[in-house]
Parts: structure tokens; C-alpha cells; sequence
């Protein structure tokens, strides 16, 4: 009988992992309060700790800062995870054309670069496995107060486009779902009743439970109907951003955003919405319709579940020997580094179970 494992979570991280774990042959069985549903009934209010239905989503090739250190064996961690992320976006865009993933140019724009830009050459970055880069001529930026650009190839997906589609396979991949709130994660052990033996748990809670080191960066961002041909991203000289993200499939694009350590306020800013819109219009204005505007349809905040230290994927043996292996606190880059996170999830689980049956 295969091993069974149940994934804490039905946001894209533990959609995925479950997913991955389902393909390396175990019997997987998702628990979460919150599941992928249609974006226009998931509830701004009851449903915010849910991030992943107001993501964005985008992927951003971010370059590993130049100089040794932590900064930068955090950066190239993450790095390799959008690698494989890409990767297979790529393959499930050809294979599954429902899926809700759309690949088109990004484009960034930078008012003042950190290192990690300027140093990044065409070479540098074809090394580094970003598909299609090229850095931008002065002529081709927007206004003069931008430093430095550039165009690679990339991704978006809509989000409940794609977690609807990815749960809609897990489940017909024989994967059981059971929607329950957990008040501690160690339930999951003791469901006996309903889940049956659970030999591992992955904890795909996207904030954990009781990690003093998670907090949350509030963004808030807006949909309009115009489509538009590219993902653009401002850096502002303030620190402040101007981007867009297309939904594809009929969803829009987003335009935002903010981000904001702590803050816990779930009402959007009307002045705020004002301020993205009209940055955005000037940043881009390709995307405007006939009438020179940008058609509002509605706000989103969400909370990005951000971890001091960065994201946390590791296995834990909690007392009594139940595996948990941990996979939260993915901040704003959750779809990014989703498959690379869940195909690390399938081999902290299985070098922990296997080491398991071979010392019995
Ligand atoms: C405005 C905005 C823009 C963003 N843009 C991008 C982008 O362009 N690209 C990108 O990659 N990322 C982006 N992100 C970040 C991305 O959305 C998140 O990193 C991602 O959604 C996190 O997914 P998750 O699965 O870890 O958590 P979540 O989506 O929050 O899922 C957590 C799951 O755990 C369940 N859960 C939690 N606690 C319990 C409990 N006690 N009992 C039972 N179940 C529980 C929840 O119900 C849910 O199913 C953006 C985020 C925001 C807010
Ligand atoms: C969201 O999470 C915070 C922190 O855990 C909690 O205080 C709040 O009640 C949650 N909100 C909702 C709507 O569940
Ligand atoms: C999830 O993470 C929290 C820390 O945030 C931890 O206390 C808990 O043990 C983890 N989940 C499980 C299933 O144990
Ligand atoms: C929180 O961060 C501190 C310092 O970065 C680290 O020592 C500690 O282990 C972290 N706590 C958890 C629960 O990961």
C-alpha cells in the first residue's frame, strides 16, 4: 500500500506539492480551510488570509546580488526554484492550454538599480538561464527618470484559472480533499477516523501556525478589463512600484501595487487605487484603451506571507516522530517558485520515509 501523506493547505504551494507527491507514488490528501474557487466569489474579507487568489501573478527574474554572503545563497536558491518553476510552466502551457497560464515579454523598468542590476550583462544573464534577456536602450524607456531595463521572456498565470485547474487534476489523480480548519497543526495526526495512518504532513499553511518570524507585506493592487501584450515592472526611485500583471482567460489585468510590512488593514485605499492607475497609465501607456483610460473593475488587498529569514522548507521530527515537512512563508513569490518548492517538498518526504522503513 502506498505511504500517505496530507498536505496542510490548497493554496498553489501545497496544490503543487501534492501534485509532485501524487506523481513520486504516494497517496496524498489535502486539508485546508480555504480551496481554489471562481475569483469572483472568493470573499475580500473572511477570505484575505488566503493569498493565493490575490496574487498577481507573475514570474520576475530576480539576479543574485553579486557579493558573497547570505543575500546572495538566498537569492540563488531561490533562483534555481524559478528555474524549475519555469521549466515546467513551460511544459504545462503546451500540454494543457486551459491551464491558465499565458507566456509573454516582461519588462522592467529601474529607477535606481541595486547592484545586482548593473552588474548583469546579456551573458551573465543567458548563464543564468533567463530565456530571451535583453537590457534596454536608453531610447526605448519610458521617461528619464529610469536608470536601467530590460525584456526576457516570462509567464502569468490567472490565479484561480490555474489553482482551480491543479486541484481539478489532483483529484482526478485520486487525490481526497477534506475541508476543515485546524486549530493545531498536530490534528492532522490524531484524525485518525477520518484520514486513516498519515506517515508524513506537509505544512503548506502559507503563514504556519505560531512562527514568530512570519509577518505579512499587505498589497494592495486593482483589476481593470484592458488587456496588455506585456508584464511590465517599475522600481520608483522611492521604493514605491508600478507594475501590471494580465490575468489571461478573460480575467483582466492586475494593476498595483503596494507593499507594506505589518500592515494588517484589509479596506483598499481609494487614493491609493488612484495613485497606481495614474503611474501605471504613465508608465505604459500602450495599455490604455481608445479613449486614452483604464477601465476599473475592482480593488484587492491581500497579505503576502512574508518570513524574517525567508521562506522555510525544511522537515521537522516533532515528538512522538511525526514527519512534518514545512513549506510556507513564500512571500511575494509563491507562483514563481511554486514547482521548484514542491519538487523539494517529494524529496525532503521521501528521504525521510524511506530512511524510516529502512531502519525498521
Ligand atoms: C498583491 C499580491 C501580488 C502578488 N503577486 C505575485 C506574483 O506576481 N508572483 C508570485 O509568485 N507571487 C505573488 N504574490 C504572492 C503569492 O500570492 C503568495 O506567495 C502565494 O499565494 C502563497 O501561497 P501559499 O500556498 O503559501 O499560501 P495561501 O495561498 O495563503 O494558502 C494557504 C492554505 O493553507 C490553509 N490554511 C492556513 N491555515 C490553516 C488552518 N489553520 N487550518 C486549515 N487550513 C489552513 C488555507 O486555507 C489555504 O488553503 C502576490 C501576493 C499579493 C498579495
Ligand atoms: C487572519 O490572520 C490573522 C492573524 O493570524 C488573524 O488575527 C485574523 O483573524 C485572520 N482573519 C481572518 C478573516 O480569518
Ligand atoms: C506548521 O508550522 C508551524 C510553525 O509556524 C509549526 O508550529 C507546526 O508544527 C507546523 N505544522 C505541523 C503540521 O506541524
Ligand atoms: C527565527 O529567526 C531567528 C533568527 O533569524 C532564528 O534563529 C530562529 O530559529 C527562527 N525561528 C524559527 C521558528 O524558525
Amino acid at each position: 500500500m502506498p505511504q500517505h501523506v496530507v498536505v496542510i493547505g490548497a493554496g498553489v504551494i501545497g496544490l503543487s506539492s501534492a501534485i509532485c507527491l501524487q506523481e513520486a507514488g504516494y497517496s496524498v490528501t489535502i486539508v485546508a480551510r480555504d480551496f481554489p474557487t471562481p475569483f469572483e466569489i472568493v470573499d475580500p474579507q473572511t477570505q484575505i488570509n488566503y493569498t493565493s487568489p490575490w496574487g498577481g501573478a507573475h514570474n520576475r527574474w530576480v539576479p543574485p546580488h553579486p557579493v558573497p554572503g547570505p543575500e546572495r545563497d538566498q537569492a540563488l536558491r531561490e533562483h534555481a526554484l524559478s528555474l524549475s518553476t519555469f521549466k515546467r510552466m513551460e511544459a504545462l502551457a503546451a500540454a494543457q492550454p486551459a491551464a491558465g497560464i499565458t507566456f509573454m515579454p516582461g519588462i522592467e523598468y529601474l529607477e535606481s538599480p541595486g547592484p545586482e542590476y548593473v552588474a548583469l550583462t546579456e551573458v551573465a544573464a543567458a548563464e543564468l538561464g533567463m530565456p530571451g534577456f535583453r537590457i534596454l536602450r536608453a531610447d526605448e524607456f519610458p521617461d528619464a527618470r529610469v536608470a536601467w531595463g530590460c525584456e526576457y521572456r516570462t509567464w502569468c498565470v490567472n490565479p484561480m484559472v490555474y489553482c482551480c485547474f491543479l486541484l481539478r487534476q489532483f483529484v482526478l489523480r485520486g487525490g481526497r480533499i477534506f475541508k476543515r480548519e485546524l486549530r493545531c497543526p498536530d490534528e492532522v495526526f490524531a484524525l485518525h477516523s477520518d484520514l486513516g495512518t498519515v506517515n508524513a504532513a506537509v505544512n503548506a499553511s502559507g503563514n504556519g501556525f505560531g512562527d514568530k518570524n512570519m509577518s505579512i507585506t499587505r498589497g494592495q493592487t486593482c483589476i481593470v478589463t484592458n488587456p496588455c501584450d506585456a508584464t511590465v515592472t517599475r522600481q520608483n526611485a522611492d521604493g514605491s512600484w508600478t507594475f501590471c500583471v494580465p490575468r489571461g482567460f478573460q480575467g483582466g489585468t492586475v494593476i498595483g501595487g503596494t507593499k507594506e510590512p505589518d500592515n494588517w488593514d484589509p479596506e483598499p485605499s481609494v487614493d491609493v487605487r488612484k495613485t497606481l492607475l495614474r503611474r501605471f497609465a504613465a508608465t505604459y501607456p500602450r495599455i490604455l484603451d481608445s479613449s486614452g483610460k483604464l477601465q476599473f473593475v475592482r480593488d484587492i488587498v491581500g497579505r503576502r506571507p512574508t518570513r524574517r529569514g525567508g521562506l522555510r522548507l525544511e522537515t521537522e521530527r516533532a515528538v512522538g516522530g511525526n514527519v512534518v515537512v514545512h513549506a510556507y512563508g513564500l512571500g511575494g513569490r509563491g507562483y514563481e517558485l511554486s514547482w521548484g518548492v514542491a519538487e523539494e517538498v517529494v524529496r525532503l518526504v521521501r528521504s525521510e520515509l524511506e530512511g524510516r522503513a529502512s531502519k525498521l
